[in-house]
């Protein structure tokens, strides 16, 4: 059986990759942190600091995994414009001791990156489009990016965008906000002007095991197949989860004063997954209909 090291195993990603990898592969969590939830699962934990070259390279030669994936880095998209050293040092330099400490036994890298790279003007982007990154975050993620590609592991790059999902202890994601929001009876202002593709947690562990049987290797976009604004998705959301949409304003980004700048139109075009697993993720209601199950299990 293979082993599989998830970095970043106590977020978002990297629990609902633990839960999507478990039954097939020898699993490894690890993340900086005490262990959050990977004891229930009883899939064996491994605190490390990416950022500690020394610390990266002792797991990393102990376990010498047959597959590395990088679910972590430091996500805090505005938190990244004051703290820029502590990005970079996440988002970038832990990639570089991933792939100084691996070269040795050649494991299969796989790396989550964003649709951040892209400045949003057009819209639809296929993985072949230019880059343009606006902001320490959308830098620090493109940055990583170039390194692996000329590293010598073979890799697999999955850009995904607007992640929302359960998991424990984890930061709340636009959904569960929104709902959260919601079901208290609170209002809640959100952006008609910023329009991306939505990507429930499961379905992006369910596209990276596709990319990863199917051995397609290379720079992959993966996310829901449609495009909908950050407003048209609230609504839906109350739609799906029967709560009042009218508690739902719209605002223009300008007016939330955020300190790093976001992408207008980031949505992606996801036909080379397709065309490479012959599978998609569902549309955005339909992902949102099983997340209603998962949500209301989770609290039940
Ligand atoms: N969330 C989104 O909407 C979104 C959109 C596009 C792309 N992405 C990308 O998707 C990936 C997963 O995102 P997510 O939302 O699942 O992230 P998340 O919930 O914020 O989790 C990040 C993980 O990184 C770990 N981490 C942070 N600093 C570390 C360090 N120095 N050494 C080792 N581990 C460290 C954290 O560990 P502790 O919990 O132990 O601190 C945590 O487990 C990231 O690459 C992100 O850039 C996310």
């Amino acid at each position: 059986m293979q082993t599989v090291l998830i970095f970043g195993s106590n977020g978002l990603l990297g629990q609902n990759l633990v839960r999507r990898f478990k039954n097939h592969y020898h699993v490894l969590g690890s993340s900086v942190e005490q262990d959050n939830f990977l004891e229930a699962l009883k899939v064996e934990y491994r605190a490390v600091d990416l950022t500690n070259r020394l610390q990266t390279r002792r797991l990393l030669e102990d376990v010498k995994p047959d597959i590395i994936i990088n679910a972590a880095a430091f996500t805090d998209v505005d938190g990244c414009e004051e703290h820029r050293e502590i990005c970079w040092g996440v988002n970038v330099h832990a990639i570089e001791n991933i792939l100084e400490s691996s070269v040795a036994f050649k494991p299969i890298l796989i790396h989550i990156s964003t649709d951040y790279v892209f400045d949003g003007e057009d819209g639809l982007y296929r993985e072949i489009d230019k880059p343009n990154p606006r902001g320490n975050y959308a830098r620090s993620k493109l940055a990583a990016e170039n390194i692996i590609l000329s590293g010598s592991l073979e890799y697999i790059i999955v850009r995904t965008q607007v992640l929302y999902g359960m998991g424990n202890k984890v930061r709340p994601n636009f959904v569960t906000w929104v709902v959260k929001q919601l079901q208290e009876g609170k209002t809640i202002k959100v952006v008609t002007d910023q329009i991306g593709s939505p990507t429930y947690a499961p379905d992006l562990a369910e596209a990276i095991v596709r990319l990863l049987e199917n051995e397609a290797y290379g720079l992959f976009h993966v996310s829901s197949p449609d495009q909908i604004s950050r407003y048209d998705f609230a609504r839906k959301i109350a739609e799906v989860f029967e709560l009042d949409a009218s508690l739902i304003q719209p605002i223009e980004t300008s007016e939330l004063e955020q300190k790093a700048p976001r992408p207008r139109n980031s949505s992606f075009k996801i036909d080379k997954l397709f065309n490479y697993t012959g599978w998609e993720p569902d549309s955005v209601e339909k992902a949102l209909i099983r997340f209603r199950k998962e949500y209301r299990e989770y609290y039940a």
